[in-house]
Formats: C-alpha cells, structure tokens, sequence
C-alpha cells in the first residue's frame, strides 16, 4: 500500500493533519515538521528555506524510511512544495493531493506584504502572527461554531520557532510559478478548496484543477483555508476514496 507523505502549510506544523493521519492509520502515513517548523530544528539563515530545501528535505525523509514513491497530501505552502516535487522529484510522487493552495507565485505587492510580515515576527513574535493571520484563515462558521479550532490554529502558530516562520516567508516570496507545470502533471491528482478560503478562493482552485489533466475537485462547504482541520469528514471521505482508487 502506498504511503502518504502530509505536507503542512504556513505557519503550521504536522498536527494540523491529525484527523487525516488518524482516518489513514491502516496505511503508512507521514507527516513531519517542515525545516524550521514544530519540533524540528531549522537553520538561521532565511536563505536557506525555499520551496526546493523543503522539497529535497523531504526527498531525504523517503530516502531514509526506504520509500520509493509516496502519494504526496499538501496545503497551501504544502502544495507549493508538493509542486516543487512533482517538477524536480517526479519518480518519487505516485499522486498527488492539492488542498487550499494555488499555483501562480506572489505578486510584487504581496512580496512586499511577505517583507512586512517577517519584520512584524522578528518584532513581537509568533503570537503577533497567530492575530494577523487567524482572521483569514477560518471560515465564520468556524469561528462560530468550532471555538477550539480556533484555539488550537492560535495555538499552533503561536509556539511556531521565529526563524522558521522568517524562512518560511521567504521561501513563499520567491517559489516559483508553477502554472506552466500543471498541464504536464502526469499523476493521479486530487484538489481540495475550502468554500470560504480567502486565501486560496475555491474558485481559483476549480480553474486550477481544470488545468491538470484529468484531476478531481472538491469544494469542501463551511471550510477556509484550513479545511482538513475545520471540516475533517468530507476531506477524508475525499481522500479515502482518491486512495482507494489509486489501489
Ligand atoms: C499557507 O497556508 O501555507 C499560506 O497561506 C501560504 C501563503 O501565504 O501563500
């Protein structure tokens, strides 16, 4: 059975994956902190966090576990890196699942806004980051209804390692547009939009599926750009069955 490699987003850790990991514990899942991110160490130099480091960290995580090929889960930035993957490691990726993010790089004003943000971590931290972002990243149901998801996304940011979330930012200003890319993927895909993202807007992501061939689409309803953590059941009813299908 295929493993599956969980690649987290911005500026998160592996437990945000946890209902998915926990509906797949009859196969080999794997989900790691990103350089820099959760428990694992990352260096001090934001030049060394890119979409390609990531990437070829986790290449290094399938070499050292003796995995050929992984079906590859990413979010957002998780997807950027799952994009690196599947330009520069394609033997190593069996399908690919593609969950609020997008494939066109940052525009000039949002490369300025990645500039602001690093300063504002390096100035009063991770919990000034976990206030920014928190308003863009939940749906109002979710905020409505679900007050320990709220939490718990606060939480997560907010022990995030300063040095990790400065790399992390500079590794989404300069990623690569990976628009060009989407019509020559060659594997099995899976995409999965978050109803009320707002910061990969689902309808986006339908054109985006719309470019690789032969990709599934899924607006998963009452979800923001967290999907997986704020609506669990219909993202892993979707994953299942992508699996499944794979064999
Ligand atoms: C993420 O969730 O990884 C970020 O929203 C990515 C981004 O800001 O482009």
């Amino acid at each position: 059975m295929t493993a599956v490699l969980f690649i987290h987003g911005f500026p998160f850790d592996h437990s945000m994956w946890r209902h998915q990991v926990a509906a797949q514990s009859h196969r080999r899942c794997i989900a790691p902190d990103l350089r820099g991110a959760g428990n694992s160490p990352g260096p001090e130099s934001p030049a060394e966090y890119t979409v390609a480091t990531y990437a070829s960290d986790l290449i290094g995580l399938l070499d050292g576990l003796q995995i050929r090929q992984a079906v590859i889960c990413g979010l957002s930035m998780g997807g950027y890196i799952a994009f690196e993957m599947l330009r520069s490691h394609s033997t190593r990726v069996r399908a690919a699942i593609l969950c609020n993010t997008k494939a066109n790089a940052d525009t000039p004003e949002a490369k300025r806004d990645r500039n602001v943000m690093a300063e504002l971590a390096r100035q009063r931290g991770a919990a000034a980051i976990a206030e920014k972002l928190l308003p863009t990243l939940l749906s109002r149901e979710t905020f409505e209804k679900q007050p320990q998801v709220v939490d718990e996304v606060r939480e997560m940011i907010t022990r995030a390692p300063v040095t990790g979330i400065v790399g992390a930012l500079h590794a989404l200003r300069e990623r690569p547009d990976s628009t060009s890319l989407l019509p020559r993927i060659r594997v099995p895909v899976l995409v999965v939009a978050g109803g009320e993202d707002q910061i990969a807007p689902a309808a986006g992501m339908r054109e985006m599926a719309g470019a690789i061939p032969g990709a599934a689409f899924l607006v998963v309803p009452a979800a923001g750009h967290l999907a997986p953590l704020e609506q669990p059941a219909p993202v892993n009813a979707a994953i299942q069955q992508f699996l499944e299908q794979l064999g």
